[in-house]
């Protein structure tokens, strides 16, 4: 069976949380694509040049301890306006969307570029202030040193840079379903989803 469901959002509303419960509810494989983004960033900064970087991806570079930090998160974001990277990440992902026993991707142009024929498409946002305020814990308690503020002004920046890109921009795709987890709590975030999912199974056998 074929099934894929595109998860896409900014920065820190709650996709990754919800993409792993959704994968672990459905037994489908979870793929969380800002990994790629933030393993080439990694690399880019280690002195590699960009496309080569992206060409070049192991499953070593994806198991670096140190891609959810701030500062990969920030250098993710600069190699994913460049067109080039982008095309070179398009085949895995889409192979890894048409995988048999379902698929959940996470991301920023799953819905809209990378899988626009996706079963499901979920939008997931949250206010800035929340958004910031759940990265803030996030990174403070993996050690990181860093005023909620200073996360807050970042994450914006990330977002603009990720929103005005002229290559796969941040976007809902027209058929998503909108998810607002501002008020949400985890839980309820992944009951929504469940909902949706279960809502388009149904579907698929009338
Ligand atoms: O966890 P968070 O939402 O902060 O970020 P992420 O999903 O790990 O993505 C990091 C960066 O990678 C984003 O700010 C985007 O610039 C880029 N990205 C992208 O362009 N396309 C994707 N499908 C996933 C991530």
């Amino acid at each position: 069976m074929i099934f894929t469901v595109a998860i896409d959002g900014p920065a820190a509303a709650g996709k990754g949380t919800i993409a792993r419960a959704v994968s672990e509810r459905f037994g489908f494989a979870c793929l969380d694509t800002g990994l790629l983004y933030r393993a080439v960033g990694a690399k880019v900064a280690a002195g590699m040049e960009p496309v080569a970087a992206a060409k070049s991806l192991s499953a070593e570079d994806l198991g670096r301890g140190d891609l959810r930090s701030a500062a990969a998160g920030e250098a993710a974001s600069r190699v994913a306006a460049m067109p080039e990277v982008r095309a070179a990440l398009v085949e895995f992902q889409r192979g890894f969307a048409l995988r048999s026993g379902g698929a959940v991707l996470d991301g920023r142009d799953i819905g809209t570029v990378i899988c626009p024929d996706a079963e499901v498409k979920l939008f997931v946002t949250a206010s800035d202030e929340v958004r910031a305020h759940r990265r803030w814990l996030e990174l403070r308690a993996a050690g990181e040193e860093v005023s909620e503020a200073r996360v807050l002004e970042e994450l914006r920046a990330r977002d603009a840079r990720d929103t005005a890109r002229a290559d796969a921009p941040l976007r809902a795709a027209p058929d998503a379903v909108l998810l607002d987890t501002t008020e949400l709590s985890i839980d309820a975030a992944v009951e929504k989803a469940v909902a949706a999912i279960e809502e388009r199974i149904g579907q698929g056998r009338e």
